[in-house]
């Protein structure tokens, strides 16, 4: 099984790339599975959605070379982790840029003569893991990973029929890197290891989406902590 690791933070030294580098330790202990790492900010990937991504969307021009590079990343991938910092309760805006671009009309999703949505990323399982500086409290006070989830693992992964398998927020309010942190990741990169290699595209839309595991601050919002 293989897996594409995207990192979005333009130092390797922080917390983010060490969470990266632990879920990519954590999956290559397995033999039989290999990762690749894209690294955004290293590679100089370009965000900007100019008028030849736009002249795509219309489907009045072919896909740009860089587009169709990372396109064949992920088609080369069966899983697709997403490893990013927080940035004004979203995305940073590299990779938002890497969505606008990269997720195109006519390769994640069709918009068909009829008017329909065909969803094309059905094979694909995707882990997001956020990194926020902001506390516990303050994400559950305002509901913001609630946003976030509803923006990025439905607005963009629901979309296009992607399997969305973790949803996690590491909080690190004080700096460092916490040890209980990176467990997570540990743990995120071994149920990469070990998941079931994806069955044929026959079989996959009969076979029901395994449950995303619940984060603390999912059941922190459940449960309506005290503001
Ligand atoms: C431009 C910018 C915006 C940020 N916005 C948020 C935010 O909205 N919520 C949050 O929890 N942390 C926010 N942070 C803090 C980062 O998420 C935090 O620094 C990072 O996750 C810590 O890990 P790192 O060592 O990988 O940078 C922001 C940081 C920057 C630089």
């Amino acid at each position: 099984m293989h897996t594409l690791i995207v990192v979005a933070h333009p130092d390797k030294n922080s917390f983010t790339h060490a969470v990266a580098a632990e879920i990519n330790k954590a999956i290559t202990t397995s033999a039989d599975h290999s990762v690749e790492m894209a690294d955004l900010v290293a590679e100089h990937f370009d965000p900007r959605y100019e008028l030849a991504d736009h002249t795509l969307f219309t489907r009045r021009t072919p896909v740009p070379a860089d587009v169709i590079a990372e396109q064949q990343r992920i088609d080369r991938a069966e899983a697709l982790v997403l490893v990013y910092p927080v940035y004004w309760w979203s995305f940073p805006g590299i990779l938002k840029g890497w969505i606008d671009r990269v997720f195109t009309n006519g390769w994640a999703y069709d918009d068909n003569a009829q008017g329909k949505v065909v969803k094309k990323l059905g094979r694909l399982k995707v882990h997001l893991v956020a990194i926020g500086g902001a506390d516990l409290r303050t994400y559950a006070r305002h509901g913001y990973f609630g946003a976030m989830k509803t923006q990025i693992d439905h607005g963009i992964f629901d979309y296009v029929g992607a399997n969305v398998v973790t949803s996690e927020l590491l909080l690190v309010p004080e700096a460092g890197f916490p040890a209980s942190q990176l467990a997570v990741a540990q743990r995120i990169g071994n149920n990469i290891a070990t998941a079931k290699q994806s069955p044929a595209e026959d079989d996959a839309c009969q076979t029901p989406p395994e449950p995303a595991p619940v984060s603390a601050i999912a059941y922190h919002e459940k449960h309506d902590f005290p503001s």
